[in-house]
């Protein structure tokens, strides 16, 4: 019997022996940097001449590790070893493929800290981000090998005396996973950990500024028993590899989690039939968001003002889920963000070389670029009341940014920035905060601060957004506990870490046996 399921529990680094064992997890990486990673297809490590150089987003010069470059051509050979595989993992015993889930879970328990250090490293996480990153993959893997307990049977349907009839669901076939970095572990290996846990095989196609924590997630399912083929790793650029694979007749289904641009281009290029192809590729695609913390004049306005803190700057705003908008009623207008610009100024940003650092760098130079560009629109669309300026001469930081009194239709107001910057915009009513809420094609997550039931009422019909929180900030959902995903352009609303998400990747049988 399997024990029921309950998060990862967080890790209190006020603590003294956890903050020594997570820089333990810290020398441990530090004594394997800069290893090379291959390829891995049906279980064969294969080197490439052009490779990915994986760097600390923190120290550019420090490198994680090199790893191997796929072309189309490596691609073609994964594609031909996950359908090898797929003829016989189909048929493997749910039981088992659960199994190996917990087990993968129980090894990645084990190494936490080393995890985590490795995502501080290579995403420039804070420790308490990197943490709460490792918990997420531990509890999407014990999560999902519950699920597919529940639905190994199928589901319950009508007999006759004269036949009985089942229905139970069979994978879908050989599927590509192609992930992000900023949840660089747990969004990666929970997708793939549901692709397998339904009997598909896949290949795994990790973002480029991240492909370690995805070659180590590799090492950990084949010490779990994994066997060859079921998951190839093939890193590589997306525009060649993605669109390759994304096209390919042989895709049965394609799971992405990444930008909106991707994401539509990926479900545009599906939907095409190629020659070969005898099904209609499924798509489950999470994109991005434009997140909202809407506070009214009942709401505990310091419950306000430091959900809206942690919620826009927990990794620097990089995060799908992030508030990059808030939206205060007129009369409490000034209070909160008074308080606000308070708490952001208390916040230290640097390299997480201790869990006192709470916010680090972003990811990249591109990165670094594009929100820059959106501190200079925001100059011009709002008044700059905190943070504002970057410095890339170590790593790529932004401090946190807030602008006030930015109009409803501001470009800040509706674009996804992907970074630490939130606006502030006034609202006259509590219908006025939701009309500026939904005034966005995405409609991930939002927030809604307030002691009065009318409101939360209110919100929980017409605020448009696929997680809505009522008296805390818009991010951290929790697997299993608040499933996950987005509405409008924020993608399928597939729901990653609910009871619903593993049936995207099978498909219902219908036999009827006459007597
Ligand atoms: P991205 O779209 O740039 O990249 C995501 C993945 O797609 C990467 O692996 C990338 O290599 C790949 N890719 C790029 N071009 C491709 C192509 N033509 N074909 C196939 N694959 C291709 O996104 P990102 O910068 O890695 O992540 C940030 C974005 O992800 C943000 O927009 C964020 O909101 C979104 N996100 C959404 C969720 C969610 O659950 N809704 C979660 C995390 C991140
Ligand atoms: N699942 C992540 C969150 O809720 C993105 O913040």
């Amino acid at each position: 019997m399997v024990i029921p399921y309950k998060h990862e529990p967080f890790t209190d680094f006020s603590v003294p022996h956890h903050k020594r064992a997570f820089k333990a997890g810290l020398e441990k990486v530090e004594s394997y940097l800069n290893l090379e990673y291959p390829l891995i297809i049906g279980g064969r490590k294969i080197s490439t001449t052009e490779t990915i150089i994986s760097t600390n987003p923190a120290i550019k010069e420090e490198v994680i590790g090199t790893v191997a470059k796929a072309t189309k051509e490596h691609a073609e050979k994964a594609m031909q070893a996950a359908e090898e595989a797929f003829q016989s993992w189909r048929k493997s015993k749910p039981e088992m493929r659960a199994d190996l889930l917990f087990r993968a879970a129980a090894i990645v328990r084990r190494r936490k800290h080393e995890f985590s250090a490795l995502l501080v490293k290579e995403a420039g996480k804070p420790w308490k981000e990197a943490d709460a990153d490792t918990a997420e993959a531990i509890d999407f893997m014990e999560y999902y090998g519950r699920q597919m307990l529940l639905l190994k049977d199928g589901m319950p349907v009508e007999s006759r005396s004269i036949e009985v009839n089942r229905y139970h669901y069979i994978p879908l076939g050989v599927g590509i996973i192609i992930s992000p970095w900023n949840f660089a572990f747990a969004i990666m290996a929970g997708m793939t950990s549901a692709a397998i846990v339904t009997g598909n095989t896949v290949l795994l196609k990790p973002a480029s500024a991240t492909p370690v924590i995805a070659a180590k997630f590799l090492e950990v399912l084949e010490e779990a028993g994994l066997p060859p083929g079921v998951v190839n790793y093939v890193p590589g650029s997306g525009a060649e590899v993605g669109d390759y694979l994304v096209d390919h007749p042989k895709t049965r289904f394609i799971s992405f989690t990444g930008s909106r641009d991707v994401g539509v281009r990926i479900y545009e290029r599906a939907a095409k039939v190629h020659d070969g192809q005898i099904w209609l590729k499924r798509v489950i695609a999470e994109m991005g968001g434009k997140d909202t913390i809407i506070v009214d004049s009942t709401a505990d306005l310091e419950l306000a003002a430091q959900s809206i803190v942690a919620s826009s700057f927990g990794f620097s705003g990089q995060k799908c889920s992030a508030c990059s908008r808030a939206v205060i009623l007129k009369d409490v207008y000034e209070q909160v963000l008074e308080r606000v610009i308070a708490l952001t100024r208390q916040l230290s940003v640097g390299e997480a070389t201790d869990s006192s650092v709470l916010m680090g760098p972003v990811i990249d130079q591109a990165a670094f670029d594009k929100i820059n560009e959106y501190i200079e629109i925001g100059k011009q669309e709002g008044k700059l009341v905190a943070g504002g300026n970057a410095d890339s001469s170590r790593g790529f930081f932004i401090e946190p940014t807030i602008f006030a009194d930015v109009a409803e239709d501001a470009r800040i107001m509706k674009e996804e920035i992907f970074g630490p910057i939130v606006a502030f915009c006034k609202a006259n009513d509590f219908q006025h905060a939701i009309a500026i809420a939904n005034n966005t094609e995405y409609g991930l997550t939002g927030a809604v601060l307030t002691n009065n039931r009318e409101h939360i009422e209110i919100a929980k019909e017409d605020f448009h957004v696929g997680n809505l929180y009522i008296n805390r900030g818009c991010t951290g959902a929790i697997v299993g506990y608040q499933p996950f995903g987005g509405f409008n352009m924020s993608g399928t609303d597939s729901k990653a870490g609910g009871p619903d998400y593993l049936l995207l990747h099978m498909q219902a049988k219908t036999i009827s046996e006459q007597f």
